[in-house]
Protein backbone atom coordinates (compact mmCIF):
# COMPACT_ATOMS: atom_id res chain seq x y z
CA UNK A 1 0.00 0.00 0.00
CA UNK A 2 2.37 2.60 1.12
CA UNK A 3 4.34 2.07 -2.40
CA UNK A 4 1.43 3.45 -3.73
CA UNK A 5 1.32 6.79 -2.41
CA UNK A 6 2.72 9.77 -4.99
CA UNK A 7 2.08 12.98 -5.72
CA UNK A 8 -0.62 13.85 -7.83
CA UNK A 9 -0.07 15.64 -10.81
CA UNK A 10 -2.57 17.88 -11.21
CA UNK A 11 -3.32 19.10 -7.82
CA UNK A 12 0.31 18.67 -6.47
CA UNK A 13 -0.96 17.05 -3.74
CA UNK A 14 0.17 13.96 -2.24
CA UNK A 15 -2.33 11.04 -2.39
CA UNK A 16 -2.94 8.46 0.88
CA UNK A 17 -2.11 5.30 -1.18
CA UNK A 18 -6.18 3.93 -1.47
CA UNK A 19 -6.57 3.15 -5.18
CA UNK A 20 -9.89 2.28 -6.32
CA UNK A 21 -10.95 0.68 -9.98
CA UNK A 22 -7.18 0.84 -10.43
CA UNK A 23 -7.34 4.56 -11.22
CA UNK A 24 -9.13 6.01 -8.54
CA UNK A 25 -7.02 7.70 -5.90
CA UNK A 26 -7.16 9.37 -2.70
CA UNK A 27 -5.90 12.79 -2.09
CA UNK A 28 -4.26 13.19 1.39
CA UNK A 29 -5.84 16.45 2.58
CA UNK A 30 -6.16 16.39 6.35
CA UNK A 31 -8.61 19.17 8.23
CA UNK A 32 -7.23 22.26 8.69
CA UNK A 33 -5.00 23.04 12.41
CA UNK A 34 -7.55 25.72 13.19
CA UNK A 35 -10.60 23.77 12.81
CA UNK A 36 -8.71 20.35 14.83
CA UNK A 37 -7.61 23.08 17.32
CA UNK A 38 -11.50 24.43 18.17
CA UNK A 39 -12.28 21.17 18.16
CA UNK A 40 -9.83 20.13 20.50
CA UNK A 41 -10.61 23.10 22.93
CA UNK A 42 -14.30 22.42 22.70
CA UNK A 43 -13.75 18.79 24.43
CA UNK A 44 -11.75 20.43 26.89
CA UNK A 45 -13.80 22.56 27.87
CA UNK A 46 -17.15 20.39 27.51
CA UNK A 47 -14.63 18.07 30.37
CA UNK A 48 -13.93 21.20 32.44
CA UNK A 49 -17.86 21.88 32.24
CA UNK A 50 -18.65 18.35 32.95
CA UNK A 51 -16.67 18.78 36.13
CA UNK A 52 -17.70 22.05 37.25
CA UNK A 53 -21.40 22.32 36.47
CA UNK A 54 -24.01 19.82 36.70
CA UNK A 55 -24.25 17.66 33.40
CA UNK A 56 -25.01 14.00 33.30
CA UNK A 57 -28.17 12.62 34.27
CA UNK A 58 -28.24 9.46 36.35
CA UNK A 59 -30.84 6.79 37.98
CA UNK A 60 -30.98 8.66 41.00
CA UNK A 61 -30.20 12.06 39.83
CA UNK A 62 -27.29 13.97 38.37
CA UNK A 63 -23.66 14.71 38.45
CA UNK A 64 -24.02 17.94 40.45
CA UNK A 65 -20.55 19.17 39.72
CA UNK A 66 -17.46 21.13 41.52
CA UNK A 67 -19.06 24.54 41.93
CA UNK A 68 -22.67 23.41 43.19
CA UNK A 69 -24.08 25.16 40.93
CA UNK A 70 -28.49 25.22 40.50
CA UNK A 71 -30.44 27.55 38.00
CA UNK A 72 -33.23 26.88 40.61
CA UNK A 73 -31.18 28.05 43.47
CA UNK A 74 -30.10 31.18 41.39
CA UNK A 75 -33.84 32.01 40.49
CA UNK A 76 -34.58 31.62 44.22
CA UNK A 77 -31.67 33.63 44.91
CA UNK A 78 -32.85 36.31 42.68
CA UNK A 79 -36.35 36.34 44.43
CA UNK A 80 -35.44 36.65 47.68
CA UNK A 81 -33.63 39.34 46.57
CA UNK A 82 -36.49 41.00 44.92
CA UNK A 83 -38.80 40.57 47.83
CA UNK A 84 -36.26 41.86 50.10
CA UNK A 85 -36.09 45.33 47.89
CA UNK A 86 -40.53 45.15 47.87
CA UNK A 87 -40.14 44.94 52.15
CA UNK A 88 -39.05 47.79 52.57
CA UNK A 89 -42.06 49.02 50.47
CA UNK A 90 -44.87 46.75 51.64
CA UNK A 91 -44.32 47.65 55.09
CA UNK A 92 -44.26 51.13 54.92
CA UNK A 93 -47.83 50.36 52.73
CA UNK A 94 -49.00 48.47 55.85
CA UNK A 95 -48.32 51.10 58.56
CA UNK A 96 -49.77 54.33 56.29
CA UNK A 97 -52.90 55.72 55.74
CA UNK A 98 -54.55 55.34 52.32
CA UNK A 99 -54.11 59.81 52.18
CA UNK A 100 -50.39 58.74 53.27
CA UNK A 101 -49.41 56.22 50.18
CA UNK A 102 -51.82 59.07 47.96
CA UNK A 103 -49.10 61.80 48.35
CA UNK A 104 -46.05 59.88 48.84
CA UNK A 105 -44.45 59.55 44.94
CA UNK A 106 -42.77 56.65 46.03
CA UNK A 107 -45.36 54.30 47.70
CA UNK A 108 -47.84 55.97 45.23
CA UNK A 109 -45.96 54.50 42.46
CA UNK A 110 -44.88 51.14 44.07
CA UNK A 111 -48.86 51.06 44.99
CA UNK A 112 -50.04 52.01 41.55
CA UNK A 113 -47.91 48.87 40.29
CA UNK A 114 -48.65 46.38 42.72
CA UNK A 115 -52.66 47.35 42.32
CA UNK A 116 -52.22 47.05 38.53
CA UNK A 117 -51.23 43.78 38.97
CA UNK A 118 -53.66 42.38 41.71
CA UNK A 119 -56.36 43.74 39.71
CA UNK A 120 -55.15 41.64 36.68
CA UNK A 121 -54.85 38.58 38.17
CA UNK A 122 -58.60 39.09 40.77
CA UNK A 123 -60.71 41.68 39.46
CA UNK A 124 -60.12 41.65 35.90
CA UNK A 125 -62.82 38.98 34.94
CA UNK A 126 -65.66 40.68 35.95
CA UNK A 127 -64.90 44.89 35.82
CA UNK A 128 -62.54 43.91 32.80
CA UNK A 129 -58.87 44.46 32.19
CA UNK A 130 -58.96 48.50 31.82
CA UNK A 131 -61.90 48.42 34.72
CA UNK A 132 -64.12 49.06 31.89
CA UNK A 133 -66.57 47.21 33.11
CA UNK A 134 -69.66 45.47 31.20
CA UNK A 135 -73.13 44.83 31.80
CA UNK A 136 -74.55 44.54 35.62
CA UNK A 137 -70.86 45.04 36.32
CA UNK A 138 -69.87 48.38 36.82
CA UNK A 139 -66.65 51.00 35.01
CA UNK A 140 -64.76 51.79 37.48
CA UNK A 141 -62.67 54.48 35.11
CA UNK A 142 -65.71 56.60 34.63
CA UNK A 143 -65.79 58.88 38.48
CA UNK A 144 -69.98 58.20 38.48
CA UNK A 145 -69.67 55.65 41.67
CA UNK A 146 -72.73 53.44 42.55
CA UNK A 147 -71.48 53.08 46.58
CA UNK A 148 -68.85 56.36 47.11
CA UNK A 149 -65.75 56.94 44.93
CA UNK A 150 -63.35 58.34 48.06
CA UNK A 151 -60.32 55.99 49.16
CA UNK A 152 -62.53 54.94 52.34
CA UNK A 153 -65.77 53.56 50.35
CA UNK A 154 -63.71 51.83 47.33
CA UNK A 155 -61.70 50.20 50.47
CA UNK A 156 -64.61 49.59 52.24
CA UNK A 157 -66.42 47.75 48.97
CA UNK A 158 -63.05 45.51 47.93
CA UNK A 159 -62.45 44.64 51.55
CA UNK A 160 -66.04 43.20 51.91
CA UNK A 161 -67.89 43.13 49.06
CA UNK A 162 -71.37 43.75 47.71
CA UNK A 163 -74.30 41.55 48.48
CA UNK A 164 -71.77 39.36 49.63
CA UNK A 165 -71.51 36.79 52.13
CA UNK A 166 -69.38 38.63 54.41
CA UNK A 167 -70.76 40.07 58.19
CA UNK A 168 -70.03 43.66 56.92
CA UNK A 169 -71.23 43.25 53.52
CA UNK A 170 -72.53 46.50 51.68
CA UNK A 171 -75.73 45.65 50.77
CA UNK A 172 -79.47 47.48 50.08
CA UNK A 173 -82.01 45.31 48.01
CA UNK A 174 -83.87 47.27 45.07
CA UNK A 175 -87.66 45.39 45.76
CA UNK A 176 -88.48 43.10 42.49
CA UNK A 177 -91.30 45.80 41.62
CA UNK A 178 -92.46 43.19 38.96
CA UNK A 179 -91.73 39.81 40.65
CA UNK A 180 -93.24 40.43 43.95
CA UNK A 181 -96.46 42.28 42.10
CA UNK A 182 -96.48 45.49 43.69
CA UNK A 183 -96.53 47.02 40.62
CA UNK A 184 -98.64 46.09 37.64
CA UNK A 185 -97.01 45.74 33.81
CA UNK A 186 -98.57 49.65 32.90
CA UNK A 187 -97.08 50.87 35.92
CA UNK A 188 -93.99 49.45 35.33
CA UNK A 189 -94.14 50.84 31.96
CA UNK A 190 -95.03 54.27 33.08
CA UNK A 191 -92.30 54.50 35.92
CA UNK A 192 -89.48 53.70 33.60
CA UNK A 193 -90.74 56.52 30.89
CA UNK A 194 -90.43 58.47 34.01
CA UNK A 195 -87.33 57.57 34.60
CA UNK A 196 -86.17 57.45 30.71
CA UNK A 197 -87.18 61.30 31.09
CA UNK A 198 -84.75 61.96 33.76
CA UNK A 199 -82.19 61.89 30.91
CA UNK A 200 -84.06 63.73 28.55
CA UNK A 201 -84.86 60.28 26.92
CA UNK A 202 -88.62 59.19 26.94
CA UNK A 203 -90.75 59.23 23.99
CA UNK A 204 -94.26 58.99 25.57
CA UNK A 205 -94.29 62.33 27.92
CA UNK A 206 -98.35 61.25 28.90
CA UNK A 207 -96.55 57.78 30.69
CA UNK A 208 -93.74 60.10 31.96
CA UNK A 209 -95.96 62.41 34.00
CA UNK A 210 -97.89 59.24 35.35
CA UNK A 211 -94.70 57.65 36.30
CA UNK A 212 -93.55 60.62 38.15
CA UNK A 213 -96.31 60.64 40.60
CA UNK A 214 -95.40 56.35 41.16
CA UNK A 215 -91.95 57.42 41.52
CA UNK A 216 -92.25 59.71 44.00
CA UNK A 217 -94.27 57.47 46.01
CA UNK A 218 -92.25 53.88 44.91
CA UNK A 219 -88.29 54.83 43.95
CA UNK A 220 -87.33 58.20 45.21
CA UNK A 221 -86.50 56.75 49.18
CA UNK A 222 -83.37 55.14 47.28
CA UNK A 223 -82.87 56.97 44.08
CA UNK A 224 -83.59 60.29 45.46
CA UNK A 225 -86.26 62.55 44.65
CA UNK A 226 -84.44 64.29 41.62
CA UNK A 227 -83.30 60.45 40.82
CA UNK A 228 -79.63 61.53 41.12
CA UNK A 229 -79.22 58.42 43.17
CA UNK A 230 -77.62 57.43 46.82
CA UNK A 231 -74.44 56.43 47.58
CA UNK A 232 -75.54 55.18 50.98
CA UNK A 233 -77.63 52.73 49.53
CA UNK A 234 -75.91 52.21 46.86
CA UNK A 235 -78.56 53.42 44.25
CA UNK A 236 -77.41 54.07 41.09
CA UNK A 237 -78.16 57.50 39.54
CA UNK A 238 -80.62 57.28 37.24
CA UNK A 239 -80.05 60.96 35.45
CA UNK A 240 -76.77 60.56 33.72
CA UNK A 241 -76.20 58.52 30.97
CA UNK A 242 -74.58 56.12 32.87
CA UNK A 243 -76.37 52.66 32.97
CA UNK A 244 -74.91 49.58 34.98
CA UNK A 245 -77.55 47.45 33.19
CA UNK A 246 -78.57 49.16 30.20
CA UNK A 247 -80.83 52.43 29.22
CA UNK A 248 -82.79 51.35 26.55
CA UNK A 249 -86.61 50.99 27.94
CA UNK A 250 -86.30 47.11 27.95
CA UNK A 251 -83.08 47.90 30.18
CA UNK A 252 -85.00 49.40 32.21
CA UNK A 253 -88.26 47.78 32.73
CA UNK A 254 -85.90 44.62 33.41
CA UNK A 255 -84.23 46.42 36.51
CA UNK A 256 -87.61 47.92 38.30
CA UNK A 257 -89.19 44.10 37.88
CA UNK A 258 -86.37 41.98 38.75
CA UNK A 259 -84.87 44.66 41.10
CA UNK A 260 -80.99 43.02 39.80
CA UNK A 261 -79.08 42.78 42.99
CA UNK A 262 -75.38 42.55 41.51
CA UNK A 263 -73.46 40.57 43.35
CA UNK A 264 -69.27 41.21 44.28
CA UNK A 265 -67.31 39.21 46.48
CA UNK A 266 -65.32 39.85 49.24
CA UNK A 267 -61.47 40.05 49.12
CA UNK A 268 -60.34 40.62 52.66
CA UNK A 269 -60.21 37.03 53.21
CA UNK A 270 -57.88 36.21 49.92
CA UNK A 271 -55.88 39.37 49.73
CA UNK A 272 -53.91 40.29 52.10
CA UNK A 273 -54.06 43.86 53.59
CA UNK A 274 -50.92 45.59 51.49
CA UNK A 275 -52.58 43.68 48.41
CA UNK A 276 -56.32 45.43 49.46
CA UNK A 277 -54.78 48.92 50.03
CA UNK A 278 -52.36 48.92 46.77
CA UNK A 279 -55.68 47.89 44.65
CA UNK A 280 -57.87 50.90 46.48
CA UNK A 281 -55.37 53.46 45.33
CA UNK A 282 -55.03 51.73 42.43
CA UNK A 283 -59.06 51.96 41.46
CA UNK A 284 -59.04 55.58 43.41
CA UNK A 285 -56.46 56.44 40.43
CA UNK A 286 -58.56 54.96 37.63
CA UNK A 287 -61.02 56.94 38.24
CA UNK A 288 -60.14 60.34 39.02
CA UNK A 289 -61.78 58.97 42.18
CA UNK A 290 -63.30 61.71 45.08
C1 LIG B 1 -67.40 38.15 40.46
C2 LIG B 1 -67.35 39.43 39.83
C3 LIG B 1 -66.53 40.53 40.47
C4 LIG B 1 -65.20 40.50 40.79
C5 LIG B 1 -64.23 39.35 40.64
C6 LIG B 1 -64.88 41.82 41.28
N1 LIG B 1 -65.99 42.61 41.27
FE1 LIG B 1 -66.06 44.55 41.82
N2 LIG B 1 -68.05 44.58 41.46
C7 LIG B 1 -68.78 43.53 40.93
C8 LIG B 1 -70.17 43.93 40.80
C9 LIG B 1 -71.31 43.08 40.26
C10 LIG B 1 -70.26 45.25 41.29
C11 LIG B 1 -71.49 46.11 41.34
C12 LIG B 1 -72.37 45.66 42.45
C13 LIG B 1 -73.62 46.48 42.49
O1 LIG B 1 -74.51 46.15 41.71
O2 LIG B 1 -73.68 47.43 43.28
C14 LIG B 1 -68.91 45.62 41.69
C15 LIG B 1 -68.57 46.86 42.22
C16 LIG B 1 -67.29 47.26 42.53
C17 LIG B 1 -66.94 48.56 43.06
C18 LIG B 1 -67.91 49.65 43.42
C19 LIG B 1 -68.08 50.59 42.25
C20 LIG B 1 -68.95 51.78 42.58
O3 LIG B 1 -69.36 52.42 41.61
O4 LIG B 1 -69.19 52.08 43.75
C21 LIG B 1 -65.58 48.58 43.21
C22 LIG B 1 -64.74 49.73 43.71
C23 LIG B 1 -65.09 47.29 42.77
N3 LIG B 1 -66.14 46.52 42.37
C24 LIG B 1 -63.77 46.93 42.77
C25 LIG B 1 -63.33 45.63 42.53
C26 LIG B 1 -61.98 45.21 42.71
C27 LIG B 1 -60.81 46.10 43.11
C28 LIG B 1 -61.95 43.87 42.44
C29 LIG B 1 -60.78 42.91 42.52
C30 LIG B 1 -60.14 42.79 43.81
C31 LIG B 1 -63.29 43.47 42.08
N4 LIG B 1 -64.09 44.56 42.15
C32 LIG B 1 -63.63 42.18 41.71
C33 LIG B 1 -68.32 42.30 40.58
C34 LIG B 1 -67.01 41.86 40.78
C1 LIG C 1 -84.58 50.04 48.53
C2 LIG C 1 -83.96 50.96 47.65
C3 LIG C 1 -84.48 51.05 46.21
C4 LIG C 1 -85.73 51.37 45.78
C5 LIG C 1 -86.97 51.61 46.64
C6 LIG C 1 -85.66 51.41 44.34
N1 LIG C 1 -84.40 51.14 43.90
FE1 LIG C 1 -83.77 51.08 41.98
N2 LIG C 1 -81.99 50.46 42.60
C7 LIG C 1 -81.61 50.27 43.90
C8 LIG C 1 -80.31 49.67 43.93
C9 LIG C 1 -79.54 49.31 45.18
C10 LIG C 1 -79.94 49.46 42.59
C11 LIG C 1 -78.64 48.82 42.08
C12 LIG C 1 -78.89 47.35 41.91
C13 LIG C 1 -77.61 46.65 41.51
O1 LIG C 1 -76.58 47.30 41.52
O2 LIG C 1 -77.68 45.47 41.21
C14 LIG C 1 -81.00 49.98 41.79
C15 LIG C 1 -80.99 49.98 40.39
C16 LIG C 1 -81.97 50.55 39.61
C17 LIG C 1 -81.90 50.65 38.19
C18 LIG C 1 -80.74 50.22 37.30
C19 LIG C 1 -79.80 51.37 37.10
C20 LIG C 1 -78.69 51.14 36.12
O3 LIG C 1 -77.72 51.91 36.15
O4 LIG C 1 -78.76 50.20 35.30
C21 LIG C 1 -83.05 51.26 37.79
C22 LIG C 1 -83.46 51.63 36.39
C23 LIG C 1 -83.82 51.50 38.98
N3 LIG C 1 -83.14 51.06 40.06
C24 LIG C 1 -85.07 52.08 38.99
C25 LIG C 1 -85.88 52.11 40.11
C26 LIG C 1 -87.25 52.50 40.07
C27 LIG C 1 -87.98 52.99 38.86
C28 LIG C 1 -87.74 52.35 41.32
C29 LIG C 1 -89.13 52.56 41.82
C30 LIG C 1 -90.17 51.86 41.10
C31 LIG C 1 -86.64 51.91 42.16
N4 LIG C 1 -85.54 51.76 41.39
C32 LIG C 1 -86.74 51.69 43.52
C33 LIG C 1 -82.32 50.60 45.03
C34 LIG C 1 -83.67 50.92 45.03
Amino acid sequence: MADKKRIDDVTGVETTGHVWDDDLEELNKPLPKWWLYVLYASIIWAIGYWVLYPAWPGINGYTEGYLGYSQRAAVMEQVAAGKAAQAKYRESIAKAELAEIKSDPDLLNFALAGGKAAFGDNCAPCHGRGAEGFKGYPNLNDDDWIWGGDLAAIEQTIRHGIRSPDADTRVSDMPKFGQDQLLDAAQIGDVAEHVLSLGGNSTDPDAAARGAALFAENCAACHGETGSGMLELGAPNLTDAIWLYGGEKADVVESIKTGRGGVMPPWHTRLDDVTIKQLAVYVHALGGGK
